[in-house]
């Protein structure tokens, strides 16, 4: 009897999640328009409409084709939606939103039927995966949003408007001044010369220092990814951490100090970069003082890096950034969130599209961590020093396409997600990767030093 009931509330509960998760994918094709949902405003990533129809097909895939044994629906589709199917520079030529939706809502409902009879404790990891892939093209349909955004913008007025830049009056959060408790010396560092070589007000270096030991890092959920298990002890030495991720105002201070141009705080491979690239600002950048103690947002992983190498530090490793959000050395125990275990909401951090752009780096202090760091899920993503790897005793699920083929010196590690991330992939353990040189998505970073 107890065991029916726990497998009624698991299937009620993945039941909830597949219908709340897919409110929100609607909510963000609400109002689009047909070009907007075939526009490709950066080569690197897929129209949004594209994206809509590539979550009904892996939902299709897995559960109706694999798991039930259907034929495949809409065959038309296959090769189109599949991820490795077509370049994405074709992938511009799309049914129209009505036939996409039709597709998805197709799918649905037959995967609703399959989970009214489904032996859901087989199959609970796979449901799972299956909301936080959604959410995940969510999320960059999100990004790639803005971005067509920002370029229509660019079009009509020949003034760069970027996405932060539009208001939301309701919500401003008041500007808090950021207290100093830790200084670190910046001597011999940028921040040194700027203060030598103009007059900016240089943001205390507020950072919390982190004892050795050990910790656990990844997770054995039944919600975690093939690419977070399994859970294993770290030991790390003593190291300092950034409370916050480092503010619009911060980064001005590399910017004006000359920072994009002078080689002396880049790696080789970042200056090479920069030379291909020619950036001179974040791409999310916005000038507006109100946004002083905003994230910066926008960055890639080499400028996060020459940021670092500026003010006299480093990025941190993954797991000195998930050790300083997720343990709890009190007792000893790994926090599924910075809080604790109680569910993430809203109140808690800026997420979910819910404000539809950042806030300032100290608006949630509820959410801190056991040591003491703000801001650490949501708001921006944080770029970390660590390749893109598995961890010991890796195992694939539910494709080697996942998370496997990505693994190698290629991929950056980032922790915490953003303003736009769908609360389904928001933990300390999980783990998000990008090409060192991206900076479409929602992305800053704090600093670390030892
Ligand atoms: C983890 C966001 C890099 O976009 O390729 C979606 C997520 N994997 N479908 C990606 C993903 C398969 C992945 N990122
Ligand atoms: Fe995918």
């Amino acid at each position: 009897m107890i065991s029916e009931l726990s497998k009624y509330s698991v299937k009620e509960s993945i039941f909830q999640d597949f219908y709340e998760c897919r409110l929100k994918t609607f909510a963000l094709f609400q109002d689009i328009e047909e070009a907007t949902f075939c526009s490709q405003p950066h080569p690197d990533f897929s129209p949004v409409g594209w994206h809509l129809g590539h979550i009904a097909y892996i939902e299709s895939l897995w559960l109706l084709e694999r798991c039930a044994g259907s034929r495949c629906l809409f065959p038309q589709y296959s090769k189109l939606f599949a991820a490795d199917g077509l370049p994405k520079s074709e992938r511009v030529k799309l049914p129209n939103l009505e036939e996409i939706r039709y597709y998805v809502d197709t799918v649905r409902e037959k995967v609703l039927e399959y989970l009214e009879v489904v032996d859901i404790e087989q199959q609970e990891r796979l449901w799972r995966f299956l909301i936080q892939h959604e959410s995940q093209h969510c999320e960059i349909s999100s990004f790639v949003l803005e971005l067509v955004k920002s370029q229509e913008s660019r079009k009509v007025s020949h003034v760069r408007i970027f996405p932060a830049l539009r208001s939301h009056p309701c919500l401003e959060v008041p500007d808090a001044r950021l207290l100093a408790n830790a200084a670190l010396s910046v001597e011999g560092s940028g921040v040194e010369l700027a203060l030598k070589s103009q007059e900016c007000r240089i943001l205390p270096l507020e950072m919390i220092q982190i004892p050795a030991g050990e910790f656990e890092q990844g997770s054995d959920s039944i919600k975690a990814l093939d690419n977070e298990r399994f859970a294993h002890k770290v030991y790390l030495d003593t190291y300092l951490i950034d409370r916050y991720p480092v503010t619009c105002e911060q980064y001005r201070v590399f910017m004006e100090a000359g920072g994009y141009q002078n080689s002396r705080w880049w790696s080789q491979s970042g200056w090479q970069w920069l030379q291909t690239e020619s950036v001179t600002q974040p791409l999310y950048w916005c000038d507006n003082r109100s946004w002083d103690n905003h994230p910066v947002c926008g960055v890639s992983w080499y400028e996060a890096e020459a940021y670092s190498r500026f003010v006299g530090k480093r990025l941190p490793t993954e797991a000195e950034w998930e050790k300083a959000v997720s343990w709890d050395a009190q007792v000893n125990h790994h926090r599924t969130y910075p809080w604790g275990d109680e569910e993430l909401t809203t109140q808690r951090c800026n997420c979910d599209r819910l404000i539809g752009k950042t806030t300032a780096v100290n608006a949630y202090p509820t959410g801190r961590s056991a040591y003491g760091l703000d801001d650490t899920l949501g708001n921006v993503w944080e770029w970390t020093a660590s390749w893109f790897n598995g961890y010991n005793g890796f195992q694939s699920y539910p494709y080697t396409g996942y998370s496997q083929v990505y693994f190698g010196e290629k991929h950056r590690v980032l922790k915490g997600g953003s303003w736009a991330t769908p609360p389904w992939i928001l933990r300390s353990s999980f783990r998000n990767w990008y090409h060192p040189g991206v900076r479409q998505i929602f992305a800053g970073f704090r600093c670390a030093a030892d």
